[in-house]
């Protein structure tokens, strides 16, 4: 029996969804435990495609149970539509998903808050959200001023809700917005609340019960560390703990029955939204890592900014999430370079840093001290073994593993099942 918490180890897209599409076949059952429909997990499984953005991507197998628990925040919009489309590709939901009735709701003034904050902010500060309304969501949970999918059961809850819309209306007057309708706004609640109560549980009391049933669970991390609320570069960050920690609080079950942590790491790095990003490059490297990556935002489309690996996020990301092994992923993107360079410390103001420095304007500052290494020049998509890989790429790959200080788990050399390489786990 083992449960696994698998993490971004980067600032999200690093190809978790592929990652943990493979993982669960030997789990049985996957945890969302944070974030929310901001996330974009591709899965692709012999020609079909898949995005998913809060069911756990254990979905797509048939037996397999997926739990979204209580760190989430779910838009019950953007649930009904995801098991629609998902009903629609043949894909069997009932029966094999649960929601925790302690989980946060995103409603549709999350989404206006967030774009009105957005737009408040100057050039200089704006954070570049999904604008899902992920960040008001959790404000409302942290103020204690949220409703949560329990109360989709409660009797009252047209009048709970039809008070929590009176107050977001006085608040967009105050800022002179629209306010919203709010009958429209109850009835459209009340009519998916009645699609989503047959998935309604304890998720915690689920997931315990199962642990000691010695089922095995897997926790599907969304975005990335970099991205975490107390971690990430600050204020440009999501709302919630993207990093292990965040698996036992956003699921009720205890840190001790987590036997291992994986962090999933692309052989590159990349970043969607706004912030510090000391690799990042404006060449054409930068656009060459794009173009091959395919490197656009699974939920908004945006462009992904493209650059070097960095190995100051690498150690930083193995020592708060105690990662055990990197899955690292999109190691063909790399397969056209002559040379390749890794980031291995900061140079701030003519200092060295070998630590993530805390301040977002410090990293701003920082520039990358590079090391350069040749590149393979060889086509690596049809490898099976590690073995097999160019001696150029297995020296790279071995390079990252030993900079950072963890073992390699699991390499993914292209976007199908087939093209994952299992080395040590
Ligand atoms: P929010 O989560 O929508 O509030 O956005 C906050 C920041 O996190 C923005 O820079 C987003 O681009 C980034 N972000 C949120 N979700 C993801 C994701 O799944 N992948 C990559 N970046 C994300």
């Amino acid at each position: 029996m083992s449960n696994t918490v698998l993490v971004g180890a980067q600032w999200g897209d690093e190809g978790k969804g592929k990652v943990i599409d493979v993982l669960t076949a030997d789990s049985d059952i996957v945890v969302r435990f944070q974030g929310g429909n901001n996330a974009g997990h591709t899965v692709k499984t012999g020609n079909e495609k898949y995005v998913l953005h809060l069911i756990p991507s254990g979905i797509l197998h048939d037996d397999k149970m997926s739990v979204i628990a209580n760190g989430v925040v779910v838009d019950p919009q953007g649930l009904v539509d995801e098991i629609r489309g998902l009903e629609k590709d043949n894909i069997k939901i009932e029966g094999k998903l649960r929601i925790s009735d302690r989980a946060p709701i995103v409603f549709p003034f999350h989404k206006i808050l967030d774009a009105k904050a957005e737009s408040g902010r100057s050039y200089a500060q704006k954070i570049g959200t999904t604008q899902r309304g992920i960040g008001p969501a959790y404000s409302d949970k942290v103020s204690r001023e949220g409703m949560r999918i329990g109360d989709f059961l409660l009797t009252n809850f047209e009048e709970k809700l039809g008070a929590k819309i009176d107050a977001v209306n006085a608040q967009l007057a105050f800022f002179g917005k629209e306010t919203v309708d709010k009958d429209a706004m109850i009835r459209d609640m009340v009519a998916l609340g009645k699609i989503i109560k047959p998935y309604i549980c304890d998720t915690q009391v689920y997931l315990n019960d199962a642990i000691k049933a010695g089922k095995d669970l897997l926790f599907e991390g969304a975005q990335g560390t970099m991205l975490d609320i107390d971690f990430g570069t600050y204020p440009y960050v999501t709302s919630s703990n993207t990093t292990a920690g965040g698996a036992t609080t956003g699921s009720g079950v205890a840190p001790n029955k987590i036997d291992r942590v994986i962090g999933v790491i692309k052989a590159y790095t990349t970043r969607v939204g706004e912030g510090p990003f000391p690799t990042e490059l404006f060449d054409e490297d930068g656009a060459t890592l794009a173009r091959i990556g395919h490197e656009f935002g699974a939920t908004t489309g945006r462009p992904r900014r493209c650059g070097w690996f960095d190995a100051v996020v690498g150690r930083y990301a193995a020592a708060v999430n105690g990662a055990d092994y990197w899955a690292m992923t999109k190691l063909d993107v790399m397969d056209t370079f002559k040379t390749i360079k890794v980031c291995v410390a900061y140079d701030y103001n003519g200092k060295r840093l070998e630590n993530m420095p805390s301040d977002a304007d410090v990293l701003s500052a920082c520039k990358p001290i590079y090391v350069e290494k040749p590149g393979w020049q060889t086509p690596t998509t049809e490898i099976t073994t590690f073995e097999e890989l160019p001696q150029n790429a297995k020296d790279y790959v071995n390079y990252l593993c030993e900079i950072t200080g963890v073992e390699l788990g699991i390499l993914s050399i292209g976007p199908k099942r087939e093209s994952t390489v299992r080395v040590a786990i």
